[in-house]
């Protein structure tokens, strides 16, 4: 008897019922066990049909990700799915919760598919840097066609049960228990006597690739566009492909040796490390799951600029009721009037519908008086990055806010410590870290003051959550964690420029990496007096001793903001947002470079790679010695999702341990000697190096 696969005999049928919380994983003993149940109901006078279920939340979510570092142990998956073929008892997949990956391929080899009304389906491999291997890119073009089979596995989303009976992947949707309807359904089928549907047939093959080469064009365009520089979509169109021009085994076994290149390839085990990463990031060391979130069921927010208003959509959209309070009822109905158009917007593009846009205007009401913030259970500060404006509106703020209720600020890199300590109750205040466009990107830093209360942090992060947000926690420094680990790439950026590359050199190497943009177009979009205003209010702690961003703060003293003013580390010709070469940036480089006694030179790519990575390694390795971030994985999980950093290389201090260590604190020590005090190696680099450790294994 399986420990994990449990066998019932209910009429004239045999359950089998998959138990391996949390999602049923297809791990070796469920797949033993799935075996074992299936050859005893086989042979089993009392069955006729079989149904096989997942118990708990799920139908098995997929293999078991964590064997993949492991040998493979038989039965293989695609092994227990074609014994399932030669079954003669009809089985019938009883899916609820998410069936994915080879969850679904395990439906496939079932010859009926039920499902619950709220089930999803799909086969997100791709995103793991494989594709679906148990015979999936054969059974799904058989059963769905060839457009959503590879809508499926391609683009590695999954569908809503109404879809997945729609692309006949599911036979019938089972309002009520899943259990006794697909009981029920059996007994049906068997009543019927309906032929088992084998999803491996016709097994000479489905058609020539030829005949279907606008679709193939399509999804190769598709997996261009949505998986830059990633290999897993290519290798699951090449896999299907396969399945056009050979018979069924022939695929199979092609199959198998692409799944294997790529299971055992570096954006494999980077994309697997980034599965892991962000599940963990949602796991704060000290912080059980005893200290329960405080209750959120109404929101404010104060300061309604973009960011303000990105936050309060994201809170509408996620069902919150929003107070947002601005300083006068002009600026307050002008950012009304914004809200409304980006509702109108979403509409446009077919995201939202009419009557969803009115739920969710419906939940934004403005006030200019804090008064109407009394009831609020979470205030998040969305004003002027400046410490005594931030000082003055907690100050007025913890007057009118109830007891419990959590005090937010939003700011990118203030001191909140300073800020909590201005007030009466700094265990309400955190920070949570948006970043801009609020209501799209889905990294929320969750900041922690030395005083805050354990239950307002786990708050922050049960926000993220509620929101769609990735949450991930940080402590109090200039710049918390994403910003403060970016900002040395930026500073190399220009300080190269400075030296003798041009900002579409230096973006390229970085846009090479797989980055989606350079930092410095990405300057230019966000605007060069942001950093340059934070420059300046930081000049009395600047170190004499440090190399300075001279070029930066020329180029804003000349009126170069970026995109808004039309000129930046690029020229925008009318008003356009395409980056266009201007000599006009050289010159003045060259005029900052003389200045300050630098010899302009060519700059090769791999010193461009170096420096602006590095510099980011070397921070990221100080914060976590600092303990500002809980781990390497964590400043990662900041980069995928706030920076779109190429999610196949898992993340700056994946990278590093990747490229190795012992070499980057070579470089980083080169380049000290070079360029001074900003180079100072990391501690923690140094001892990882010398006890031959790593930042993320
Ligand atoms: N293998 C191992 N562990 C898994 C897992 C898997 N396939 N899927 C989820 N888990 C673990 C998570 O790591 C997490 O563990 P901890 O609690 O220890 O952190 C736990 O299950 C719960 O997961 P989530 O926190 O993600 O829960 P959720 O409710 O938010 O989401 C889910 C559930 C939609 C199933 C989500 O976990 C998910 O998308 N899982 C991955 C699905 C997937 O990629 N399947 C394909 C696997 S590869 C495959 O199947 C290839 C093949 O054919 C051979």
């Amino acid at each position: 008897m399986s420990d994990v696969v449990g066998y019932e005999i209910a009429g004239r049928v045999a359950v089998l019922t998959i138990d391996n919380p949390p999602v049923n994983a297809l791990g070796h003993a469920v797949r033993e066990g799935i075996v074992a149940g299936m050859e005893r109901a086989a042979a089993d006078g009392n069955a006729d049909a079989i149904v096989l279920i997942g118990a708990g939340r799920t139908f098995p979510a997929g293999a078991d990700i964590r064997e993949f570092d492991q040998p493979s142990r038989e039965p293989h998956l695609m092994a227990v799915i074609d014994r399932l073929d030669g079954i003669e008892k009809p089985i019938v997949a009883a899916i609820h919760g998410t069936a994915l990956g080879g969850g679904l391929e395990l439906t496939l080899g079932c010859h009926f598919r039920v499902a619950s009304p709220s089930a999803r389906v799909g086969t997100p491999e791709v995103n793991l840097g494989i594709f679906p291997g148990a015979a999936g890119t054969q059974r799904l073009p058989r059963v769905a066609g060839l457009d959503h089979a590879l809508e499926l596995i391609v683009m590695g989303r999954p569908i809503g049960a109404a879809t997945a009976l729609e692309y006949g992947i599911v036979d019938e949707i089972i309002e009520g228990d899943l259990r006794a309807g697909a009981i029920a359904f059996a007994e049906k089928i068997l009543a019927a006597g309906t032929p088992r549907r084998i999803s491996s047939e016709p097994r000479d093959g489905i058609g020539a690739p030829q005949e279907h080469a606008a679709t193939i064009e399509k999804y190769r365009d598709l997996a261009n566009s949505r998986f830059r520089g990633q290999d897993s979509p290519h290798q699951a169109i090449e896999s299907v492909i396969d399945g056009l021009r050979m018979p069924y085994e022939d695929a199979v076994m092609a199959d198998r040796v692409r799944f294997e290149a790529c299971k055992n390839s570096g954006q494999s085990a980077a994309l697997r490390y980034a599965f892991f990463a962000e599940r963990e990031a949602a796991k704060i060391p000290d912080i059980g799951k005893d200290i329960a979130p405080r209750e959120i069921n109404t929101a404010g927010v104060i300061g309604a600029g973009t960011m303000g208003r990105g936050i309060a959509i994201s809170l509408a959209d996620s069902g919150l009721p929003v107070t947002i309070v601005e300083t006068g009822r002009e600026a307050l109905d002008a950012a009304m009037a914004e809200i409304v158009k980006l509702y109108e917007a979403m509409v446009a593009r077919g995201r939202i519908d009419e009557a969803t846009k009115a739920e969710r205007l419906g939940r934004i009401t403005g006030a200019v008086d804090y008064s109407a913030l009394s009831h609020a259970d979470l205030v998040i500060e969305v004003a002027f990055e400046d410490m005594d404006v931030k000082k003055q509106i907690f100050g007025a703020l913890e007057k009118v806010a109830k007891p419990g209720a959590v005090l937010a600020t939003n700011t990118s890199y203030m001191d909140i410590d300073a800020i909590a300590a201005t007030t009466s109750r700094p265990e309400d205040i955190i920070g949570l870290h948006y970043f801009a466009p609020a209501n799209v990107m889905r990294m929320l830093e969750v900041v922690r003051p030395a005083n805050c209360a354990p239950d307002a942090i786990a708050t922050g992060m049960a926000l993220a959550k509620r929101t769609g947000k990735v949450g991930v926690l940080a402590g109090v420094c200039h710049g918390f964690v994403a910003n403060r680990s970016r900002l040395p790439l930026v500073r190399e950026a220009t300080f190269l420029v400075e030296e003798g590359a041009s900002p579409a050199q230096v973006d390229k190497v970085l846009t090479d990496l797989g980055m989606p943009m350079g930092p410095l177009a990405v300057s230019d979009l966000s605007g060069l007096d942001v950093s340059w205003r934070m420059r300046q209010s930081l000049a009395d702690e600047r170190d004499p001793v440090a190399r300075y961003m001279h070029l930066a703060d020329r180029m804003c003293e000349l009126g170069r903001f970026g995109i808004k003013a039309g000129q930046g580390w690029y020229g925008y010709e009318d008003g356009g947002r395409r980056p266009q070469l201007d000599p006009e940036v050289e010159v003045v480089a060259a005029a900052v470079a003389k200045l300050q006694g630098i010899t302009r030179r060519d700059i090769s790519d791999d010193e461009i790679g170096a420096r602006c990575l590095y510099a980011a390694i070397n921070e990221g390795a100080k914060i976590l010695d600092e303990g500002i971030a809980a781990r390497a994985s964590d400043i990662d999980v900041m980069w995928l999702y706030g920076f779109a950093f190429p999610r196949w290389r898992g993340g700056i201090m994946f990278m590093a341990d990747e490229i190795g260590l012992g070499k980057i604190l070579d470089q980083i020590k080169a380049f000290e000697g070079i360029h001074g005090k900003l180079w100072t190696p990391s501690p923690l680099l140094e001892r990882l190096v010398a006890e031959g450790g790593s930042f993320t294994r």
